[in-house]
């Protein structure tokens, strides 16, 4: 058995092709290829506007930066989640706040942010945890009631729908959805990610911070620029993504429903084969969402089995299974505490989730009898 990672991409000929094309072409980087990506996500997702950018992480910096929030003012995420989800605050001077998470789902409890009053929160980053989309009608009633912005994270979720049937990117919820394209992600280009908005000014903010704060168009509109005319306005940075990135993307995205079909069925399979076993707890599915399922974690109840996440980690991973860990809660790295002052016990859901927390194999190119594979090496782990 080839050993088999949390998650992999798949790349086939056609992506191949697509991508030598261009690198036969003049443009390798802002070309023509950058555009038909962006008009092709606003396609699938239904939002107005979409800015592709170098990775997820910029994606979500340049989103936050785009809504110029005065310094020092605050901002609420998950504490399930990948770093870069309360960095990009950090990047903007705007200081992190958690929120516990929903046991069930994984991801921010939308009950407790009624409760905070506090003038000084400003933004509110909904992070869609394995692709299970978060439930934005209740955290956009009460973010809207208390003037917030807000940012999906949306990394783990390209192709997930919400209850009402539209899609996560749509931004029918938010002011602006932020997508990652990294090879364990649903669709790839290497290194990548993008917003979508439906929001002309923010977009037009974003296309400029993309590309160090340069326009071509003046400030002051007294006069017609020269050709050769540009000016930096805001303080900006390289986040653009090349044409090689884009034309990869585009044959990705046309893969996406196939990828998330044959994701769904593993999860089917998983879900049919653990769910009656005592000390695992499957993933969660909201009704009437539908998760694209970047990943697949199950909960172990590591004080009643034999061994624990390390040891389990180890013998699966000589059994050439690879399994990994989302995430340590951001609030417990040292860079959070001793920055922010969060300690362990601040967030006592996500902590109890984190200690028994364990992502398994999950990728469409999986099949069927690797699925089994892990499946029985699971099982026996369990049931000794
Ligand atoms: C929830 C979340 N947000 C943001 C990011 C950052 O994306 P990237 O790695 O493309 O910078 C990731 C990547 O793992 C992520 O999982």
């Amino acid at each position: 058995m080839d050993f088999l990672s949390y998650g992999k991409q798949w790349i086939d000929n056609e992506d191949i092709t697509e991508v030598e094309k261009v690198l036969k072409s003049p443009f390798l980087t802002q070309g023509p290829k950058v555009t038909e990506f962006e008009k092709a996500l606003c396609n699938y997702t239904g939002a107005n506007y979409c800015v592709v950018v170098s990775n997820g992480t910029a994606a979500l910096h340049l989103a936050v930066a785009a809504l110029d929030i005065e310094k020092n003012k605050k901002g609420i995420t998950s504490p399930i989640t990948f770093a870069a989800s309360s960095n990009c605050m950090i990047y903007n001077n705007v200081n992190p706040l958690f929120v516990d998470i929903n046991p069930k789902t994984y991801n921010l409890d939308y009950s407790k942010l009624e409760e905070i009053d506090d003038p000084e929160v400003k933004l509110i980053i909904p992070v869609h945890f394995a692709g299970q989309p978060c439930n934005m009608d209740q955290i956009t009633k009460i973010a809207n009631n208390k003037n917030w912005f807000i940012i999906e994270d949306a990394s783990h979720a390209i192709g997930s729908k919400y209850k009402d049937g539209s899609m996560v990117g749509s931004n029918k919820y938010s002011d602006m959805t932020t997508f990652s394209f990294h090879p364990v992600k649903t669709i790839t280009t290497g290194e990548g990610g993008a917003i979508t908005t439906n929001d002309k000014e923010l977009y037009k903010k974003l296309i400029i911070l993309r590309n160090h704060g340069i326009t071509k168009n003046k400030l002051e509109h007294n006069t017609n620029p020269e050709t050769w005319y540009y000016e930096m306005q805001k303080l900006g940075f390289n986040y653009r993504l090349t044409d090689i990135q884009c034309a990869l993307g585009i044959s990705q995205l046309k893969k996406l429903n196939m990828f998330i079909k044959r994701r769904r069925e593993i999860v089917k399979k998983y879900n049919n084969d653990f769910k009656d076993e005592k000390f695992i707890t499957i993933p969660f599915e909201e009704r009437g969402y539908c998760s694209a399922f970047h990943l697949y974690v199950l909960q172990f109840d590591f004080s009643k089995l034999n061994k624990n996440r390390n040891e389990m980690m180890n013998i699966l991973k000589k059994k050439n299974i690879g399994t990994q860990v989302h995430y340590i809660p951001v609030h417990i790295h040292p860079y959070y505490q001793k920055k922010f002052g969060f300690k362990l016990g601040d967030f006592p859901c996500a902590e109890k989730y984190y200690e028994q927390a364990l992502s398994i194999p999950l990728y469409p190119k999986m099949n069927n009898e690797e699925v089994q594979y892990v499946i029985d090496n699971i099982l026996s782990l369990v049931s000794k």
